[in-house]
């Protein structure tokens, strides 16, 4: 079995996390976030080559105005802390979602993250930011639309075609998505990409999800059976 080249995450449950120890759910992101840096080392060490990570939906906007300033200062908080790192390990950060909807100052971290690392070769770090997949899908099938009408692209869209107007087109599909604190469900969540990975949801919060959970959940993909719609070859 091929090992798993794109993992992606759905990093939930930093609230839940946060109020079973009586602290504000801030603290749970935080503590989430220091997470996302032990796991991409983790990660890295494990053979993955993308980690796909949701860090703010395009629904997350409907929390508290604190909740979610407190979630857009976090990427300075971030970078400023593991960037360093970050460049020493080869690790090129990407980011997924609408850029333009951020304020000024969490845009100029993340582009400065992207350009910083842009011509490293190791772990590429996707970072989902503001990202939802229906929009994702939506922006590029007007774009798709858009060339058509200036005469840039055919109208026989194919797969290949499609997914070279996507956030994510640079890069393979899902392998494997987990999911934290025990919901078994996408939350729009690449919704295109996931087409054949394997899924895993784990009861332990974000900020309980240790490199020996990873490992646990990695060894589980390995023992699956992806057939792509085809028959084992026993
Ligand atoms: C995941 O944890 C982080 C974000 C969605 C930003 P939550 O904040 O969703 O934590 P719970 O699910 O409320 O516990
Ligand atoms: C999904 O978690 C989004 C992120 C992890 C950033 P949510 O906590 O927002 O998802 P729902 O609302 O429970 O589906
Ligand atoms: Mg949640």
């Amino acid at each position: 079995m091929k090992p798993c080249e794109h993992l992606a995450i759905i990093m939930d449950g930093n609230g839940r996390w946060a109020k079973a120890q009586g602290l504000p759910r801030s603290a749970g992101h935080l503590a989430g976030a220091d997470n996302v840096r032990t796991i991409a080392i983790a990660a890295n060490e494990l053979g993955v080559k993308y980690l796909t990570i949701y860090a703010f939906s395009t629904e997350n906007w409907k929390r508290s105005k604190d909740e979610v300033s407190y979630l857009m200062k976090l990427p300075a908080y971030f970078f400023e802390k593991y960037m360093k790192e970050f460049l020493d390990r080869g690790f090129r950060i990407r980011i997924f979602g609408e850029m333009d909807d951020l304020p000024k100052a969490t845009a100029a971290v993340l582009q400065e993250a992207i350009d910083e690392s842009k011509t490293n070769t190791g772990l590429s770090l996707n970072i989902c930011m503001n990202y939802g997949s229906h929009r994702e899908i939506l922006l590029a099938a007007q774009q798709y639309a858009r060339d058509v009408a200036s005469g840039k692209a055919s109208l026989d869209l194919d797969e290949q075609t499609f997914e070279q107007y996507l956030m994510t087109k640079d890069i393979p599909p899902v392998d494997y998505l987990i999911r934290t604190s025990g919901e078994q469900r996408i939350s729009n969540y690449l919704l295109w990409q996931i087409a054949y990975a394997e899924l895993c949801f784990v009861k332990e919060s974000w900020p309980e999800f240790t490199p020996d959970v990873l490992k646990r959940c990695l060894e589980e993909y390995n023992n699956r059976d992806r057939r792509f719609g085809g028959v084992t070859n026993e």
